[in-house]
């Protein structure tokens, strides 16, 4: 089965572009690489070939705002008579600050660059697509664990841009009934790193989640962490959040697209998530005790937007998908800490 996965050479893409390699899919990544590296495409291709597995994989290199470039990879797999016949649509800006700085650029490349593909897949009669939505959809949501029922209400840019997303799915589904099959899949932390130590979280400047900003602090590129804010109402003080294996990710990637192979058509969204809640506090001291590293730290006031508990019910996901986490957060810190290890300065 051929799969499009946009925006394949960044941090989910490219671990999902190398267990669907590793199963048998043939894979087109199609990435403008703005915020991400080609040498992630490289280290993909590098753990492959260290094993005598062959795959299909082609990159093209093109913007999701571009009909004609993206026309063409449909077209042009049609002719070698390998049709697309699913996207999983990682392409677009994650950055919560950045969104309130430069909206327009957000609306257009998360919402206009996703109606364009919508459209032509539409034409190119590829209907299945799995859609990389966010946690950051509900807001500051008080129930919790915040299950798919809760009502979305984003708290920034970012956040209404997935949520306008979603209501595109949403519109489209019910205007083609029996034709479609969506799945937007609402992601919480995703963190780690691929046991390869090869592929990994590799943020442009300095960065604004937590993790990489932990295993920078330990390689010794950042000085220390700021813990913005030991005055939330949680058990010790600081942030509570949803941490997931990138690699349970992208499980849930690979047994969404199954799910949806095995319908005629349906639309679903659906929370990927450990389940489980860790504080700043919790995690550090994690990170300490799995890698020997002491990570410093100075409390600062709380960042704006951020909320004190946020995560998962996962069990729409459970029972939906029969998917379920497994990796712990001793192995998110194990995994996350080789990657910086190998890599001190990401795939520069
Ligand atoms: P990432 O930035 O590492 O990957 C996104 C990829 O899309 C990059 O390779 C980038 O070059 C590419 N891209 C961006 N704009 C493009 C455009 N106009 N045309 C073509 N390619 C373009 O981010 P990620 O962490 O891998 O996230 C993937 C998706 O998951 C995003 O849609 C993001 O909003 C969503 N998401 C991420 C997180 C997270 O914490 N990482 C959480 C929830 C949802
Ligand atoms: C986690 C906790 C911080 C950095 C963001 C986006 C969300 C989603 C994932 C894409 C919080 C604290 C953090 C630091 C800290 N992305 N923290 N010092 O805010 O839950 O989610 O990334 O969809 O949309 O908002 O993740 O990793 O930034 O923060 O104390 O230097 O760590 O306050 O409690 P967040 P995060």
């Amino acid at each position: 089965m051929r799969v499009l996965l946009t925006g394949g050479a960044g941090f989910i893409g490219s671990h999902t572009a190398l267990l669907m390699l590793e199963k048998g899919y043939d894979v087109i990544i199609y990435d403008s690489f703005v915020n991400s590296s080609r040498k992630s495409i490289e280290a993909i291709k590098s753990i492959l070939d260290s094993t005598s597995f062959s795959y299909k994989l082609k990159t093209i290199i093109g913007d999701i705002r571009d009909s004609a470039i993206l026309d063409k990879v449909f077209k042009d797999s049609i002719k070698e008579e390998k049709p697309i016949q699913a996207v999983i649509h990682f392409a677009g800006l994650k950055s919560v600050s950045e969104s309130i700085s430069n909206p327009l650029e957000y609306w257009d490349v998360n919402v206009t660059g996703t109606n364009n593909i919508l459209n032509i897949m539409n034409s190119n009669k590829c209907y299945t697509l799995v859609f990389s939505s966010s946690a950051t959809v509900y807001g500051s949501s008080n129930s919790i664990p915040i299950s798919e029922e809760v009502e979305v209400s984003p708290l920034n840019t970012y956040g209404v841009t997935k949520v306008a997303i979603e209501s595109m799915l949403k519109d489209l589904y019910h205007s083609k009934r029996n034709l479609w099959k969506i799945s937007s899949l609402r992601y919480f932390n995703p963190v780690g790193a691929h046991s390869s130590g090869l592929i990994g979280e590799d943020p442009k400047g300095e960065p604004s989640n937590l993790f990489p900003f932990i295993t920078q602090v330990a390689i010794g590129r950042q000085k220390l962490l700021n813990i913005y804010g030991d005055d939330w109402d949680t058990y010790d003080g600081t942030g509570i959040r949803d941490y997931i294996h990138i690699i349970d990710l992208v499980e849930g990637h690979l047994a969404s697209l199954d799910y949806l192979n095995s319908k005629k058509s349906c639309l679903e969204f659906v929370n990927l998530g450990s389940g489980q809640g860790y504080s700043v506090l919790q995690f550090i001291r994690q990170f300490e005790l799995s890698t020997g590293c002491k990570i410093p730290f100075s409390i600062q006031s709380r960042r704006d937007g951020d909320v004190a508990r946020c995560f998962a019910d996962i069990s729409k996901a459970k029972q939906l998908l029969g998917w379920t986490p497994k990796r712990s957060l001793e192995q998110i810190c194990l995994d996350g800490w080789n990657w910086q290890l190998k890599n001190p300065f990401g795939y520069e």
